[in-house]
């Protein structure tokens, strides 16, 4: 019996977890999609191709490999087929390949989930979290609240009267955000028509899908969305999404036992970014900043928004460490800092007159401020190099340092955003 290695994101997402998923992709039978939705944007690229996946798993890319949209992924039919069709287009197509299926179990965005979360962010003013409006908070809401659609629902007869039903509570909560318009028809039509597709992909238990891989002695990887910082429970709430991004959402989101977790997997770039609201210690709101955002190209796969750029941020990735179990981590864009002379990493934060090496309760009201130690630039363009004899002494002695603060192992090391651009450490 086999077990999952899991593959996620230690910061605030966008750390490269789409890229690394499809490296490793030729190691797996199957990719397994855990939470999230389309807030995601994983990109891919490779044959001078880019791709950016929203809800289809990082594995379609490789022939032999199966992708599950697992149980805990909250579904917008609608961008799922757009998604698909746009993939057909390329001359990828994994439905007809055999190549994916959806857990029955997984919820459904609706319309109304998009427009509530639109309302709900529009009456937050300066205080709203930043989300992507994709509809994954009321998503969310809605599974909790035990009010939700599921993917299964779509076959039963009485589906569009459940549907109504929740569209109705819906529109009776629109009803009380004054001077919130919208406009549903159109988009109704467009979800129906995507539903009917939707019933084109087969639908699976994932519990008894994966276990049954595990049994077989197959290879499995869960595919994390968001990062580890933007956790319901443990990131910086209430700046966060609504899902567990950690490592025990991957045995929520597939129906795997925690002793069936392999090798964990943490991804993080060798500096920091964030983007919506909410807390970020070492942020670099100057020229520092632009520079990172500019060489990094970090503008969201998703919304095109400009990302917030920042120092690496030691104390919140030991947490992230921490919560996951990580067992070896991989380091992202480290070629962004090819033309620093000097980079900094934040060892400590000072808060409320302490030097403290955690990430304390109350970082909204209070945030704390880095402590930085200053680190030697390679000042090297490393976006060609091939084996590990060519890394810059500097750069293996940053991969050094990070190594003997966190306590695990870099595994790999990303210096480009194409497939090939990965070198194995170890
Ligand atoms: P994900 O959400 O974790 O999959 O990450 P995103 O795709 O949202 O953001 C990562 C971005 O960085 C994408 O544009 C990638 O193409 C790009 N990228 C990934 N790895 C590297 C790298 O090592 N160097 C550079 N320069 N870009 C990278
Ligand atoms: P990937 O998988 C980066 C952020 C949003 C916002 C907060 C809540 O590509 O790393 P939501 O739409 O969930 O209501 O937004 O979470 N966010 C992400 N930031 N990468 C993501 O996904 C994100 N998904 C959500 O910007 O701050
Ligand atoms: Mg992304």
């Amino acid at each position: 019996m086999t077990q999952v290695d899991v593959l996620l994101g230690l910061q605030w997402g966008d750390e490269g977890k789409g890229k690394i998923v499809d490296v490793l992709s030729p190691k797996y039978d199957l990719i397994a999609r855990f939470q999230g939705g389309p807030n995601a944007g994983h990109t891919l690229e490779f044959d001078g191709k880019k791709f950016v996946l929203n809800t289809i798993p990082s594995g379609i890319f490789n022939e032999k490999t199966m992708n599950l949209i697992g149980n805990g992924v909250v579904i917008d039919p609608i961008i799922l087929k757009r998604e698909l069709d746009n993939l057909k287009k390329a001359g990828h197509d994994p439905v007809a390949d055999g190549k994916l299926v959806i857990a029955r179990k997984a919820h459904l965005i609706l319309p109304t989930h998009q427009l509530l979360d639109a309302a709900n962010e529009a009456r937050m003013g300066k205080n709203k979290i930043g989300s992507t409006l994709k509809g994954i908070g009321p998503t969310y809401m809605d599974k909790t609240g035990r009010n939700g659609l599921r993917v299964g629902d779509t076959t039963l007869p009485d589906f569009k009267e459940r549907y109504a039903k929740l569209v109705e509570k819906h529109t009776e909560i629109l009803s009380h955000y004054e001077g919130f318009e919208y406009e549903l028809a159109e988009k109704e039509a467009s979800f129906f028509e995507a539903i009917e597709f939707l019933k084109s992909i087969p639908h699976v238990d994932s519990e008894h899908f994966v276990n049954g891989y595990l049994k077989e002695g197959k290879a499995v990887l869960a595919e994390g969305a968001q990062g580890t910082l933007l956790d319901v429970d443990f990131g910086s709430y209430p700046f966060v999404t609504s899902s567990n991004t950690t490592t025990a959402g991957a045995c929520t989101g597939l129906g795997i036992a925690p002793n069936k977790v392999g090798a964990v997997y943490g991804i993080f770039k060798a500096y920091c970014t964030r983007v919506g609201g909410g807390p970020f210690p070492t942020e670099l709101d100057n020229e520092v900043g632009e520079n990172l955002r500019a060489l990094g190209h970090e503008f969201g796969a998703t919304t095109g928004r400009a990302r917030r750029c920042g120092w690496i941020d030691l104390p919140a990735l030991k947490y992230a460490i921490m919560l996951n179990g990580v067992t070896e981590l991989i380091m992202m864009k480290a070629d962004v800092l090819d033309t620093f002379e000097t980079i900094y990493a934040c060892t400590h934060y000072e808060y409320n007159g302490e030097t403290i090496d955690y990430m304390p309760y109350d970082i909204i009201s209070i945030e704390p401020k880095p402590v930085l130690k200053a680190i030697e630039g390679w000042a090297t363009d490393v976006t060609k190099i091939t084996s590990v004899d060519q890394i810059p002494t500097k750069l293996n002695d940053y991969i050094a340092f990070l190594e003997k603060e966190l306590e695990v192992p870099i595994k790999f090391l990303s210096v480009g955003p194409d497939r090939a651009q990965t070198l194995e450490l170890r």
